[in-house]
């Protein structure tokens, strides 16, 4: 029988899921249909029993449910209950799992245009704090000689990202404008702030136009495909990344997790591509 999978959230018409996970199963040869549930939060428990009543066997979660879903799941993963959001749930014995693959699908991206093996003794700049920066912050940290900077406006908000990984000894809280003095001391960059997203996208959290001309910026928004954030690292003459290959490796990593197959991340950049 086909198999089900989809995502849930509100707003949801915007989704672009729909689009790549079916274009996907269609060029893979896998016998899913994956659809999108727009669900009010009152209905939130209700929903997931539902999703799994009638056998949904996987979903996306977005906004705004990426932390209230916990409650409602059989299981959540180390990191997932670690970051306090999903964003994947797999059916797995009968069991609803969270986890969250913002983190390891942005690492996967960057891993793809960038020798990993250089992460090793990186400095890096995390810009931002909220729910995509607790996911990165998370997956970096398992890199013990990386120097992490969080540079946020609230700096409290940057030092409740730090404590995710208390043993990651190497990380700074900073302010943006202590970032900006430094910036040409990084080697890697990525932006996880909704600035400089459509349609503001003359915005920026920090100024990096000083930038080494060997670092690599990277940008979760991926419209515009190029913020001002990336312009500025294009200018200095280093090497740019937008979200859409992190969008693309979080595809493929819920097309693994839930039918076992190992779905092409070009292939589905392409698809992504040809729509925005
Ligand atoms: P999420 O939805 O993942 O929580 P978001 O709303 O896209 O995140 O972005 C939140 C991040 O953007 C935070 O780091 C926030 O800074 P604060 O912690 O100081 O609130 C940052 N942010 C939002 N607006 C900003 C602005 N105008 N200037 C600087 N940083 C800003």
């Amino acid at each position: 029988m086909q198999e089900l999978f989809g995502v849930i959230g509100n707003p949801i018409r915007h989704s672009l899921s729909p689009l790549i996970q079916n274009q996907s199963y269609q060029l893979n040869n896998i016998d899913a249909h994956f659809q999108a549930f727009h669900v009010e939060e009152e209905n939130l428990e209700h929903a997931i029993k539902g999703l799994k009543a009638i056998g949904v066997k996987g979903f996306m979660v977005t906004v705004p449910f990426k932390n209230k879903v916990l409650p409602y799941l059989d299981e959540v993963s180390e990191t997932a209950k670690k970051i306090q959001a999903v964003n994947v749930v797999h059916l797995f014995n009968g069991k609803y799992i969270g986890y969250n693959f913002d983190g390891r699908a942005w690492l996967s991206a960057v891993e793809e245009d960038m020798e990993i093996n250089e992460l090793t003794s990186q400095n890096v700049l995390l810009v931002g704090a909220g729910g995509a920066a607790q996911s990165i912050y998370y997956s970096l940290s398992q890199y013990p000689n990386v120097k992490i900077d969080i540079g946020n406006r609230t700096k409290e908000k940057a030092d409740n990202v730090r404590r995710l990984n208390l043993s990651h000894k190497n990380t700074d809280v900073i302010s943006l404008d202590e970032a900006e003095a430094r910036i040409d001391k990084y080697d890697l960059l990525v932006q996880t702030t909704s600035i400089g997203m459509f349609p503001n996208v003359e915005n920026t959290p920090i100024n990096i136009s000083s930038l080494k001309k060997d670092a690599f910026a990277s940008d979760i928004i991926y419209n515009p495909k190029a913020t001002e954030f990336l312009k500025q690292a294009k200018e200095a003459g280093a090497q740019i990344q937008n979200g859409m290959k992190m969008l693309a490796s979080q595809n493929v990593l819920c097309i693994k997790k839930w039918t076992n197959n190992q779905v092409d991340v070009e292939e589905m950049l392409k698809t992504l591509e040809e729509h925005l």
